[in-house]
């Protein structure tokens, strides 16, 4: 008697588990071909098809959008060498997929997958810390939902697509820690007002940094650690918003001592290992909250810190393998 209440009461439990599922069907049946692509990693434990996939391991269904799963987010704090294997072709079939995140797997290799180009609704593509190569594909230019496009830390190689100016919401670009080749495009001034967050560091960019660079008005700038040359005077303005630049150890080469810097937001202007000449210009002791400054190993650069502002608040270090002096260097010599 107590089993057959037993056995009842599981069937009953089982019904209620089918009728209360709110996976969709399809995308479970995807979500199951994408773990068996990886072949059934450790981290993916908890996809257990007895159960609801929105109740899944870094899944989730969008409930105004009839539970459809909206973002897959495959982020480890450790390293995970467990996951192994190239991005499976399957997550292109998730048609409802605006975000897709997979962080710290050193052992994902394989280019950026092809099917990923059928992920229209894509907001938010964010591949960091694994070891993908190949080039960046022309396709994400037509993922014209894309809001934020973070490929950083990975294996990338070849030119950066100048096709990415197309996409209308991008707001942040960060491609930083790759193998990236050839120039900054000049279509990035074509970029929408005020164009992206430009994180493209450690990468072997080279040529001049575009003209057309000055329409813009970005908040972050973060070109440092490649082969630039050329001027970089594009870049500042006394109205612009921008708030962080770092361009240090390229290879640029300009007249420092007549540029303009946004006056109020500029926070971080990191230049250091260039060969940039002429003074530091009185302008920047203008800019109200400057926190970060470093203009070292210019070795032409020259003349007398401007005294006043921040700038007698930055150490030494700040200012030194230059030919500076004044405060908080020795006095120059009159
Ligand atoms: C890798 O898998 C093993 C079990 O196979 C597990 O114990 C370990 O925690 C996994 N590593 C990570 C980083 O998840
Ligand atoms: C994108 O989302 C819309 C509505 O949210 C949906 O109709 C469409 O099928 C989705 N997928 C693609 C690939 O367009
Ligand atoms: C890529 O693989 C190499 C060699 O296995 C490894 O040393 C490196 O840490 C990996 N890169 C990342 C970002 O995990
Ligand atoms: C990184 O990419 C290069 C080609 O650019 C390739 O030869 C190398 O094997 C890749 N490294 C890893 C760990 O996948
Ligand atoms: C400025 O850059 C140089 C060279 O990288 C570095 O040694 C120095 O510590 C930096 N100074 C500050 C204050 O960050």
């Amino acid at each position: 008697m107590l089993l057959k209440l037993v056995l009842w009461f599981l069937l009953v439990c089982e019904f209620a588990l089918a009728v209360s599922e709110r996976c969709h069907p399809e995308d479970k049946k995807v979500l199951l071909q994408f773990k068996k692509e990886l072949k059934n990693p450790y981290f993916l434990a908890s996809w257990n098809p007895n159960f609801d996939c929105c109740t899944w391991y870094c899944v989730y269904c969008d409930k105004t959008k009839g539970n459809r799963i909206t973002q897959l987010f495959l982020r480890n704090s450790v390293p995970d060498t467990n996951l192994s294997g190239p991005i499976p072709p399957s997550v292109g079939d998730l048609p409802f997929l605006e975000q897709l995140t997979l962080h710290k797997f050193p052992k994902l290799i394989g280019p950026i997958q092809p099917s990923i180009a059928k992920l229209t609704n894509l907001t938010h593509l964010e591949i960091t810390y694994t070891n993908i190569s190949g080039a960046l594909p022309d396709f994400l230019a037509q993922l014209k939902n894309l809001n934020l496009i973070k490929l950083s830390f990975n294996n990338l190689s070849g030119p950066i697509p100048a096709s990415l100016s197309q996409l209308p919401n991008l707001a942040s670009l960060q491609l930083d820690r790759n193998k990236l080749t050839g120039p900054i495009p000049a279509s990035f001034g074509s970029f929408k007002k005020p164009g992206p967050d430009l994180i493209l560091s450690h990468n072997h960019l080279s040529g001049p940094i575009p003209a057309s660079l000055g329409n813009l008005d970005p908040q972050r700038i973060d070109f440092s650690r490649n082969k630039l040359q050329g001027h970089a005077s594009m870049l500042f303005a006394s109205n612009k918003r921008t708030q962080t630049v770092d361009l240090s150890r390229n290879k640029l080469s300009f007249d420092m001592s007549h540029l303009m810097f946004p006056k109020k937001s500029l926070i971080w202007l990191d230049l250091n290992h260039n060969n940039i000449y002429g003074n530091i210009p009185v302008s920047l002791t203008e800019v109200e909250s400057l926190q970060h400054f470093n203009v070292s190993y210019n070795n032409r650069l020259n003349g007398e810190i401007p005294q006043g502002g921040r700038l007698q608040e930055f150490d030494i270090y700040s200012y030194f393998h230059t030919k500076l002096c004044g405060s908080p260097l020795p006095p120059c010599k009159k």
